[in-house]
């Protein structure tokens, strides 16, 4: 099912105030990133200024994963994260719509929820207690008479996100209320995300819980990584490999140097997996469990023999996804020097529980936060960022060039594909980072 909530004004007309121009100042990023060379400055991993930017330019005008469908199932339903570092709190309403709204309260600016997820009949700010329905309207403040007849309660609800849409039981939010549609903005996106979301026809849903840990490292590290890196696997996970092969060696050749492709698009979305015949999911109860047949009926030969189950994927600009263990996770920026990612665990509905919970174990030892592959990422990722700061570290520029230019259009694929050992989506992440750093966004034509 689809839940759409379409278009509730955020209250800006009203009760807003003006700002001196200048707090928010722009800067044309342009020469920071080469895409068509593979050049990237990189200057745009580690200054405040450009972070703040990020802020204002991409994260208050992308759609951006709020959560799975399978967290509200009944009204008053509520899991609260963040867009951008804006907290919202997301919530299943009396209708069925899933509001997002801000966790901000109106009064002095406190979060109306601190809870991290479950279901409630209102949210009442623990500081003067003024209360917030499920769709974010004020309905009660304590005192009330003693404000004038010029106070009115409809006027000061919580600020709500006017878009939000789901793809395959995945919530996505947008602040931008023009922003375009949710499947257009996937576009061609949608195969590849289909071949992990849509193998089952009961659909998926969600261990409940979210894993959560903070890295010392830019939030585009990891967002880079999941788009576009099949390059590091062989080198950053050799002793995960040679512990999960049955050899104890590590992956025989052909597996080692399977060859795959990568995809990405305009807008900044990207996909890497390696082609061959025998693609299989890495934990034995979870490949037993599927009926590749069946799922080449159900998708494509494609899609089986791509990626349904190894490889790796980024939906611009946070959201990323592992098919073979049913990791999906939020890249959430705390800074630029420090990112939370948030995981969770997806699964098909007509799994039994005993391949069910043979995948859920598997996801935690591989890419939970002491998964044997997650450590070596995140180390990585730590060590990238560790000097990024330094004055001649920071004017050295960074190398994207590997399969430059080598995107085409193959028969069975949506959209360009490259080789799997490639820069290109990581190339296309940054080409539309620079174009919407580079664009005025909604916001900015109230200033
Ligand atoms: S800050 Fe929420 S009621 Fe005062
Ligand atoms: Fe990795």
């Amino acid at each position: 099912m689809e839940y759409i909530v379409s278009c509730a004004q955020a209250p800006r007309g009203k009760n807003t105030i003006t700002r001196p121009e200048g707090l928010d100042t722009n800067f044309d990023v342009s020469g920071m990133v080469d895409p068509d060379g593979g050049l990237i400055d990189r200057r745009i991993f580690s200054d405040p200024l450009i972070y703040a930017q990020e802020q204002r330019r991409i994260f208050a005008r992308s759609w951006l994963f709020i959560a799975h469908d399978s967290q509200f199932e009944k009204a008053g339903d509520f899991f609260q994260t963040y867009m951008g570092e804006d907290p919202v709190i997301a919530v299943r309403n009396k209708k069925g719509e899933i509001n997002v709204v801000l966790n901000s309260c109106r009064h002095r600016g406190a979060r109306v929820c601190r809870a991290d997820l479950g279901r409630t009949k209102n949210f009442t700010c623990t500081y003067h207690g003024w209360a917030y329905d499920l769709d974010g309207e004020l309905v009660s403040v304590p005192n009330e008479t003693y404000y004038d007849e010029s106070f009115k309660r409809e006027e000061w609800g919580l600020v709500r996100v006017p878009r939000v849409e789901s793809y395959k039981g995945l919530v996505f939010a947008n602040w931008d209320e023009n922003a375009e549609p949710l499947e257009d903005a996937l576009g061609d996106m949608r195969w590849y995300i289909d071949a992990f979301m849509d193998r089952d026809p009961a659909g998926t849903y969600v261990v409940e819980g979210v894993t959560k840990w903070v890295l010392e490292g830019n939030w585009k590290l990891a967002a880079e990584q999941f788009a576009t890196d099949w390059y590091h696997v062989t080198m950053s996970h050799a002793s995960a490999l040679m512990i999960l092969s049955p050899t104890g060696k590590g992956p025989k050749k052909e597996i080692a140097e399977r060859k795959g492709l990568q995809f990405s698009d305009a807008h900044g979305n990207g996909a890497g997996f390696p082609v061959h015949p025998r693609n299989r999911f890495d934990a034995q109860p979870v490949h037993e469990y599927y009926d590749y047949d069946f799922l080449r009926e159900r998708l494509s030969e494609e899609q089986v023999t791509g990626p349904l189950t190894n490889g790796h994927a980024t939906v611009f600009p946070n959201f990323s996804y592992l098919p073979v263990n049913g990791s999906i996770r939020v890249w959430h920026p705390k800074g630029p020097n420090k990112m939370e990612v948030w995981a969770w665990t997806v699964l098909d509905r007509s799994m039994p529980e005993d391949v069910a919970r043979a995948q859920r174990l598997y996801n935690l030892r591989t890419f939970g936060p002491s998964g044997v592959f997650e450590q070596d990422d995140g180390e990585n990722w730590s060590e990238c960022q560790a000097n990024a700061h330094a004055f001649m570290v920071q004017n050295t520029t960074l190398n994207y060039q590997m399969g430059l230019g080598s995107a085409t259009e193959r028969e069975g694929y949506p959209g360009k594909t490259s080789e799997l050992y490639s820069d290109e989506a990581g190339r296309n992440l940054y080409r539309r980072w620079r174009e919407l750093m580079n664009t005025p966004a909604w916001h900015e034509e109230f200033k």
